[in-house]
């Protein structure tokens, strides 16, 4: 082995383990200890090494938690030690009983328990081998589930080696992998923008992301994980199921930080009251609290039933769900022609909030839940996400009830509505029906897409009724007068939307994709499609494949942007919307170390002119924004900077002096 080899290798171990040790750092322990920047220098250069030395590649690299082809069905294993369930119980008389069960099980001895949130997420058992992640499994029936570990691999917070801190080497561990509220709505959003339906309920999201065939799907989405048992280890187990937890946690595992220990079932009950209504805060969805009794060996003395053990208990809060009436079952026309029934219920009050409609989807899901117009139906609100319909009272029937038939025509506009092969949705087949204007229109002015103060829904049924607009493109041919001719509209607020409608001109050129509303064309997948066709000729142009061949996006997108782009009408709106100023081109961005990053400035530099600086982002792959937002990773100050500062230090943004940015963009 030459040397440089030799350097290479060694090189490559510490890199990995020093990443591993910021990844438990900043997903694990959520107390990062460099900057991101730092750490994106130290896997560019594990990247480089890599890439130098493919054989050298070692299975714990964190370039490898995305890899592999999809797969075509995922393999079957048995569980080493069966996953049971757990027993559930709904009220306080009935966690005395299960006390009082446990006590006399027992013949005395006193138990201590365990209490920890209950997850709502998909139950996963992970084998360690030596430390090293071998194989990640979903729970299945309990006695055979499905091997999905290039998924599980996916999840940061999920250690592909384990610290030896806590003395695991080779051991099983389980625990939950699930989606937080705010990713879930996110993926949400996205999902209906693309014309997708969305997951009822994070249960659903983080099961259906977990098996997905293709693991780089699993990697983009946002999913995280918890552990809470320690089912093997091949060395001696640990006392108490406490200390499974603590040696788990110094492993590097994510494990919760709101497990308590209670030497009465009284403390028990009052502690779980106290979470009733914490939970909202949390930021992911419980379903409720596990009681667990702590001793290993008296669990082992209390064993387990069929299904669940005798030594824990699940105490579940009262479920988001009501029963109300369904009155009507009602069709919406979405922008690319879908026809989504919604129900009209009764209002009921749903953990909170009121809720008046939920969404059925399609007509199969209507015919699989076999719900009736008239019918008493089980409605659920799970996180934040829009209600559904759950099922039928069917007991509650009085026979007056009426099947729903799914309209052949669209209810806008009468023209047919036809259903494809494949697809589950029906769509009206006239792209000038008002609903499908008027959707496309909202859409191409959403925050999002072109972000045009002012003209929302109630202004573009008006611009659309009134025969004033028909398309996007005479948006920005409208005049004072047109403005001033509608409802609610006077002299300063038709100023405000004309200035807003005239700004939007200044979009970058991935937003102009986006607002485009072509389907399944969400944020994220426009801003890869500018970036990597780089203007709307290349795009409009550009054949199935080479589309396909762009990360993120498959057969499926790739012939929606072609079906779109062969559309003349659409090819004329294209010209249209050049022609008023609408950017159809972006700045092809270099790639580099500053990937990824958005910099904001504000303030005179000393060393070169604003325009320079932002040009040594742009050369590193970085982005340059003119406002703080959500995207902005560093603002750069300089000589008296504007209010952006305030706004960058209440929004807790890296704030870099010059000489900072000097050394990050390498001029220093
Ligand atoms: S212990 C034999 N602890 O809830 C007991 N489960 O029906 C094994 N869950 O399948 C589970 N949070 O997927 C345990 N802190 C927690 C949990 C938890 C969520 C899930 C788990 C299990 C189901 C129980």
């Amino acid at each position: 082995m030459t040397s440089d080899r030799e350097k290479a290798k060694r090189r490559i171990r510490e890199l990995v383990d020093l990443i591993s040790y910021h990844d438990t750092k900043y997903y694990v322990e959520d107390n990062p200890e460099i900057s991101d920047y730092e750490y994106d220098l130290l896997v560019k250069e594990l990247s480089e090494l890599e890439e130098s030395h493919p054989d050298l590649v070692l299975p714990d690299s964190p370039t490898q938690r995305v890899s592999g082809k999809p797969l075509e069905e995922f393999p079957q294993v048995e569980h080493m030690v069966s996953m049971l369930s757990l027993d559930n119980s709904y009220s306080a008389e009935e966690l005395r009983e299960f006390d009082t069960r446990v006590r006399k099980w027992l013949g005395g001895g006193r138990p201590e328990y365990v209490v920890e949130l209950k997850i709502d997420g998909l139950g996963i058992a992970l084998m360690y081998e030596s430390g090293s992640l071998t194989r990640g499994a979903t729970r299945g029936d309990g006695r055979v589930g499905e091997d999905v570990t290039s998924n599980i691999k996916t999840i940061r917070s999920i250690p592909l080696r384990l610290k030896p801190e806590g003395g695991l080497r080779t051991v099983e561990v389980r625990g939950e992998v699930y989606m937080p509220t705010e990713g879930l709505r996110k993926l949400n959003r996205e999902r209906e923008e693309a014309g997708e339906p969305p997951f009822a309920n994070p249960r659903n999201a983080a099961a259906g992301s977990i098996r997905q065939l293709d693991p780089k799907i699993a990697a983009s989405r946002p999913l995280e994980a918890f552990f809470y048992t320690l089912s093997y280890s091949k060395d001696p187990m640990p006392v108490t199921h406490g200390d499974s937890l603590e040696r788990m946690r110094k492993a590097g595992l994510r494990t919760s930080p709101h497990t308590r220990r209670f030497d009465s079932i009284e403390k028990v009950l009052e502690h779980i009251g106290s979470w009733e209504a914490k939970r909202e805060e949390l930021g992911y969805e419980i379903d409720g609290m596990v009681i667990k009794v702590d001793s290993l060996a008296q669990q082992a003395r209390l064993g387990s039933t069929a299904k669940n053990p005798r030594w824990a208990v699940a105490y579940k809060y009262p479920p988001k769900q009501m029963t109300t009436r369904l009155l009507d079952i009602q069709v919406q026309v979405g922008r690319t022609g879908t026809l989504t029934p919604v129900a009209v219920l009764e209002p009921v009050q749903v953990g909170g909030v009121t809720v008046s409609h939920a969404t059925l989807h399609n007509e199969d899901e209507i015919k699989r839940k076999g719900v009736k117009i008239g019918d008493h139906v089980l409605i659920e609100r799970a996180g934040e996400v829009i209600p559904q319909v759950v099922k039928p009272i069917v007991e509650k029937r009085t026979g007056k009830e009426r099947e729903f038939r799914m309209p052949q025509t669209c209810p806008v506009c009468g023209s047919k509505a036809v259903r494809e092969e494949g697809e589950a949705a029906r769509r009206c087949v006239n792209a000038s029906c008002p609903a499908q204007v008027k959707e496309r229109l909202i859409h191409f002015c959403s925050r999002d897409a072109m972000d045009i103060e002012g003209v929302g829904p109630a202004l573009i049924d008006q611009l659309v009724d009134k025969g004033l607009v028909s398309d996007a493109s005479d948006l920005y041919r409208l005049r004072k007068d047109d403005l001033l001719s509608l409802e609610g509209i006077a002299e300063k607020s038709s100023q405000n939307i004309l200035g807003a409608i005239a700004a939007s001109t200044d979009r970058d050129f991935d937003r102009v994709v986006f607002a485009l509303g072509i389907r399944h064309v969400g944020k994220a997948t426009a801003t890869a499609l500018a970036e990597e066709m780089g203007d709307m000729d290349k795009l409009s142009s550009a054949r199935i494949e080479e589309l396909a061949g762009i990360e993120g996006i498959g057969q499926i997108v790739g012939s929606a942007i072609r079906d779109f782009m062969d559309d003349p009408r659409n090819r004329a709106l294209l010209d249209k919307l050049r022609r008023a100023g609408l950017k159809m081109e972006g700045v092809r961005r270099a790639t580099g170390p500053l990937s990824g990053k958005t910099f904001l400035f504000t303030g005179e530099m000393g060393s070169m002119p604003r325009s320079e600086a932002e040009a040594a982002v742009q050369a590193l792959g970085g982005r340059v924004s003119a406002t703080v937002t959500k995207a902005t990773d560093y603002v750069v100050v300089g000589k008296d900077p504007g209010s952006k500062l305030e706004k960058a230090r209440a929004s807790n943004k890296k704030i870099l002096d010059e000489d900072e940015f000097l050394r990050i963009v390498g001029k220093k």
